[in-house]
Formats: structure tokens, C-alpha cells, sequence
């Protein structure tokens, strides 16, 4: 039977690979979309998910969620990163559908009742909606089969700054409190999804094998990888969000260890994730190994699959 997932999105280049990803893959069956801001402001993440799963006519629920980090200030979306409208040079086409009435964390807290134990939550941007989910209801995470997070890093440092991750650093709080509550966690962060590097070849033949989806995801990935160029990156643009879906059904290709993480809260290296033996809550299995081609492999032959 197919993985019940919702992921919470700030869509954003590679999270569209993500959601495009999940729709193909016959072991995904996606019960919502739920946005947040970080790579785009929510209202563009929310229009954002509406499009992506529209070009791919999949019909999923799409909440929109939170605007703003638990304590800090707004940030300015990564427009240098994933382009003014998230998806570099694409031309968006307004979706017709709507976000359904309900917000993010009431969407999260109300699906993962209703199907206690089998959900799998995997975010793959800022942890804000996540955080006011537990915030609602004290049981969300016990209601839930597991949460896997893209974000964070223990051994190589940040992409935002020299220490932090970016969904980390955009919701340092919100972090903090998700780890610190206690949810069966699984990180998917730099450690591994840096490894996972594609370089512009791999979408050229994706959009071979995908003329529609493939094609979108070529035009998006040449302005990802332009980025990753400027900062002296030349071999391609790394998988973070995809990784992230890959490991909720296809956890072989991973390799964990459990830590007890907490989130830097001030300072210069505000939004890192740090390893502390001292700290009273539940491990977090941070993943620390990955087969890299099975990632790879996996996520092509099932985008390919799209028409
Ligand atoms: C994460 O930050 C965002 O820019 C990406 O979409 C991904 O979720 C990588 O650090
Ligand atoms: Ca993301």
C-alpha cells in the first residue's frame, strides 16, 4: 500500500522536483500540500503548489500556511537562489484551482487525526506550520507515522551562513520547538542531500525521457545551477527537497544516527543545528550516509514516468 504523505512546501526549484517526484511515484499517495514562505513569501508558495500540481493534473488539497517565523522578523524570500516568482525563469501560468479554506496548521493537526499512525509529514521548508501544529494539538505528533525534515546539517556546515541551514534559519524557533517536543524525526539534511549533486546533463535527459514535467524541470534547474555556480559550484545543483522524499519511502538508501539536536537561537550561528548529549528530548535520526545513485536513479525513473 502506498505511503500516506503531506508535504509542507515553500515551492521553490527543488521542491518542485519534490512534488513532481511524489506525484509520480506509485508508493506516494499525497494528501495535502501545505505552504510556508522561505524561498518565495506563502502566498507565492501557496499560488506555487497550486500551479505545480496543475501542469502535473494531480488533484491535491493545497492549504496555505503561516506568513511569518515563530519570533524573528520576516526574511526577504531567496529570489537569488530560485528567482523572483520561485521558479527561476519559468513563465507561471495563474492556477485556476484555490487553497482550500482551512490553514496549514489546522489542515496538518485535522488529516493526521483522522488517519492516526499512518501519515508520514515531510517537511521540506521552514518548520513554522509544523511548530503551531503542536502548538494546536499536543497529540500531532503522536497522530503522525513519523516527520522527516529537510533541513540542518551536523558535519559540514551551512548554505545560508557559515554554520546554518537554510529552512533552519529561516525558523530557528520553530525548529528548536519541534525537536524539543519530542516527534519520531528523521533529518535529511546538508549532510546528505550535498552529496546528492546533478549536474545540467542529468535534466537535459530528463527532459528527454519527460518532455512536459522533465522540460519544466530543465528550464528551473539551469537557473538553480547558475546559482550554484556563482558561489563557485560547478558540478551541479544539489538534491535537497527530493532526498528528503526519496528517504520517507525508500529509507535503505540512507544512513542514520541519533542525536539530540537543538537549534542555536542568537548570535552569529543563529539556525544551527547542533549535537547535544546534554540535552533532555528524544533523539533525532539525523541521516549521515547516502547512496547516492540509488537517490539519483530512483528520482529520474520515476519523474521520467510524467507526461
Ligand atoms: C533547503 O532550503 C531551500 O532553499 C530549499 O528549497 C531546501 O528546502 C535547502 O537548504
Ligand atoms: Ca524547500
Amino acid at each position: 500500500m502506498a505511503t500516506k504523505l503531506i508535504i509542507d512546501t515553500d515551492p521553490g526549484i527543488d521542491d518542485a522536483m519534490a512534488i513532481f517526484y511524489a506525484i509520480a511515484n506509485p508508493e506516494i499517495d499525497i494528501l495535502g500540500l501545505t505552504t510556508v514562505f522561505g524561498n518565495v513569501t506563502t502566498p507565492q508558495a501557496t499560488r506555487n503548489a497550486l500551479f505545480l500540481l496543475e501542469v502535473a493534473n494531480a488533484n491535491v488539497p493545497v492549504s496555505s500556511g503561516l506568513h511569518q517565523p515563530r519570533s524573528l522578523p520576516s526574511f526577504p524570500p531567496s529570489s537569488n537562489v530560485h528567482g523572483d516568482e520561485g521558479f527561476g525563469p519559468l513563465q507561471l501560468i495563474e492556477p485556476k484551482g484555490e487553497p482550500i479554506t482551512e490553514n496549514a496548521p489546522e489542515f496538518l493537526v485535522r488529516t493526521a487525526k483522522e488517519h492516526s499512525g499512518e501519515i508520514i509529514l515531510c517537511a521540506i521548508g521552514p518548520l513554522t506550520n509544523v511548530a503551531a501544529a503542536i502548538d494546536i494539538d499536543p497529540d500531532f505528533c503522536q497522530n503522525l507515522k513519523g516527520i522527516v525534515v529537510m533541513g540542518g546539517s551536523l558535519a559540514v556546515g551551512g548554505n545560508i551562513t557559515a554554520a546554518a541551514e537554510a529552512n533552519i534559519y529561516h525558523d530557528p524557533h520553530a525548529a528548536e520547538h519541534v525537536f524539543k517536543y519530542g516527534c519520531n524525526i528523521t533529518l535529511v539534511g546538508l549532510d546528505v542531500t550535498d552529496q546528492v549533486i546533478c549536474p545540467r546533463q542529468y535534466f537535459k535527459e530528463l527532459a528527454v525521457e519527460s518532455p512536459h514535467i522533465g522540460g519544466i524541470l530543465n528550464e528551473m534547474t539551469d537557473f538553480y545551477i547558475n546559482f550554484y555556480e556563482s558561489i563557485g559550484k560547478i558540478n551541479g545543483c544539489s538534491l535537497h527537497d527530493p532526498s528528503a522524499l526519496v528517504a520517507c519511502v525508500n529509507r535503505e538508501f540512507f544512513k542514520s544516527t541519533p542525536h539530540k539536536l537543538r537549534v542555536v537561537l542568537s548570535g552569529d550561528r543563529i539556525g544551527e543545528t547542533i549535537s547535544d548529549k546534554n540535552c533532555a528530548r528524544a533523539n533525532v535520526d539525523v541521516c549521515i550516509d547516502v547512496n547516492v545513485s540509488g537517490v539519483k536513479d530512483n528520482f529520474f525513473s520515476n519523474v521520467a514516468k510524467l507526461n
